[in-house]
């Protein structure tokens, strides 16, 4: 296999191969587990995992050419639709010295999150449902940097909004969003609803700055990145 080196762009993630055709990797933080089944490949005495972009859309975000990923070694991130940590475990490798709240409303998927996340210390795992941002502000001790969700719901764009304004600082905070327009809406028309979502968080003092199909990967996915600006004015 071609050595592995870091991605000429983001900090915490490594390729092998082309560069118009490389195979993504993050640094192992809990060594020799995997979570997903993906490969563990050790070089130069550090172990990496592979990353695969069929399963996690932050991942294909990467190979389908996103311009920033906003998080690094030590951001602080809130992620919502954590499942059982798939994308997680891949940025708690990236965040070695963040913390990753993630947040996932299925006790089932929860409890396999708990045991593939126990021995990463920068994972806290929150039962709780991403509509009700202040019932998980207790357990959320920092200010948060970035917040990444992907969660299939028709109100989705308003849980990202409500998350937005309890957790970001304006003209500071990152968001990560992933949209697939027929989990919205099955019957209207996907542009449609796509431009639909985005006014509604361009409304909501939201812009965005990179807007990825990752269609290769995950069929009919959009994965949004942008920055909260400021809250809108009130209009009395
Ligand atoms: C597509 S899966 C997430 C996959 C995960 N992001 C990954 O890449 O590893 C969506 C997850 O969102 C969760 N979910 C859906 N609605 C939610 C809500 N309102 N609050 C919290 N979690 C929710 C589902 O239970 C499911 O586990």
């Amino acid at each position: 296999m071609a050595a592995i080196r870091r991605h000429p762009k983001f900090d915490g993630v490594y390729i092998s191969g082309p560069n118009d055709n490389f195979r993504l990797f993050t640094q192992n933080l809990d060594l020799n587990r995997t979570i997903y089944g993906e490969k563990l490949i050790e070089e130069k005495g550090v172990q990496y995992r592979e990353w695969n972009p069929y399963r996690s859309k932050l991942g294909a975000s990467i190979r389908a050419n996103a311009r920033k990923i906003f998080i690094d070694r030590n951001s602080r991130l809130l992620y919502l639709g954590a499942s059982s940590g798939t994308t997680v475990s891949h940025c708690s490798d990236i965040l070695s010295q963040g913390i990753v709240y993630a947040v996932e409303f299925s006790p089932r998927s929860l409890r396999e999150l708990v045991q593939n996340c126990a021995d990463r210390p920068n994972v806290i795992p929150i039962l709780a449902d991403a509509n009700h941002p202040y019932e998980y502000a207790p357990y959320i001790s920092d200010r948060i940097d970035v917040i990444f969700q992907d969660i299939a719901q028709p109100n989705q764009t308003e849980i990202l909004i409500k998350n937005v304004y309890r957790y970001l600082e304006p003209q500071k905070g990152k968001f990560i969003y992933t949209i697939k327009p027929r989990s919205i809406d099955t019957t209207a028309n996907p542009t449609e609803i796509f431009e639909g979502e985005i006014r509604k968080l361009e409304a909501a003092g939201m812009q965005i700055m990179d807007n990825v199909s990752i269609d290769r990967y995950q069929t009919d996915h959009i994965v949004l990145f942008g920055r909260y600006l400021n809250p809108p004015k009130s209009e009395s």
